[in-house]
C-alpha cells in the first residue's frame, strides 16, 4: 500500500460527527430480534448472507439509516443475572440509549412498555433526558429517553451530568412526567 502524501497527514486526530452504528454480541438472535423489533420498534433492513449477524434502523425523519444497531448471535454469552443495576454487571455493556422522538412519544412508550410487562429497572431525570431503564434479554441496560430543549442546560455538560432524580418505577406515579426542567447556567471558568 502506497504512503499517504505528507499534505493529507492531519497533525492530530479529527474529531468524528459520532458514533455511526453499534453491533452487539446476543446469546439467541431470534430472542434479540424480537427485543429490538417488537419491545423498542426497531425495524430490520438487512441480513448477512455470511454470518449470524442483522441490521436495524430506526425512524430518521421518515427514512432509514443503513442500520443504527447490529446483532451478531454468540451461542456462548452467558446468561445474565435476573436482577439488572446500573453497575456492577458482569456484562460488557453497561446500556444503550434510544431516543424518542418527542416527550409524546416517551410517554406513550412508557405507558406501552408497562402494559407489555417489560419491567422498569430504574427512571432517571437527567439534566439532559428523561430516561427509563430496561433491560434486553443479554443482561444489557437500554436507556428509553426524551432529549429536554437544549437551552436547559445550553452548554453546561458536567452541571446537566450532575444532576439526576430517580422517580418510582412501579405503579402510576411511574407513568407521570415533570417539565419543571431545572435549567443549568454557564460551566464554571476553566481555572
Ligand atoms: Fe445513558
Amino acid at each position: 500500500m502506497a504512503d499517504a502524501p505528507n499534505s493529507i497527514v492531519p497533525t492530530e486526530a479529527e474529531m468524528p460527527v459520532g458514533i455511526n452504528h453499534l453491533v452487539i454480541n446476543v446469546r439467541d438472535i431470534e430472542e434479540s430480534h424480537r427485543f429490538w423489533t417488537e419491545v423498542l420498534g426497531f425495524r430490520e433492513v438487512a441480513r448477512s448472507k455470511r454470518n449470524p449477524m442483522r441490521f436495524y434502523s430506526g425512524n430518521h425523519g421518515g427514512r432509514m439509516n443503513h442500520h443504527d444497531i447490529a446483532l451478531a448471535e454468540n451461542p456462548n454469552l452467558p446468561k445474565p443475572p435476573e436482577d439488572w443495576k446500573m453497575f456492577g454487571m458482569p456484562v460488557a455493556i453497561n446500556h444503550i440509549a434510544i431516543a424518542m422522538p418527542s416527550r409524546e412519544a416517551w410517554l406513550k412508550r412508557l405507558a406501552w412498555l408497562r402494559e407489555k410487562g417489560v419491567p422498569f429497572r430504574a427512571r432517571i431525570n437527567h439534566g439532559m433526558t428523561h430516561s427509563l431503564y430496561i433491560t434486553d434479554p443479554n443482561g444489557y441496560g437500554v436507556e428509553v429517553l426524551y432529549e429536554l430543549p437544549r437551552e436547559v442546560w445550553g452548554e453546561n455538560i458536567q452541571g446537566a451530568i450532575d444532576f439526576a432524580e430517580r422517580l418510582p418505577t412501579e405503579g402510576d406515579e411511574a407513568l407521570v412526567d415533570d417539565t419543571n426542567y431545572p435549567h443549568f447556567g454557564q460551566p464554571a471558568a476553566a481555572e
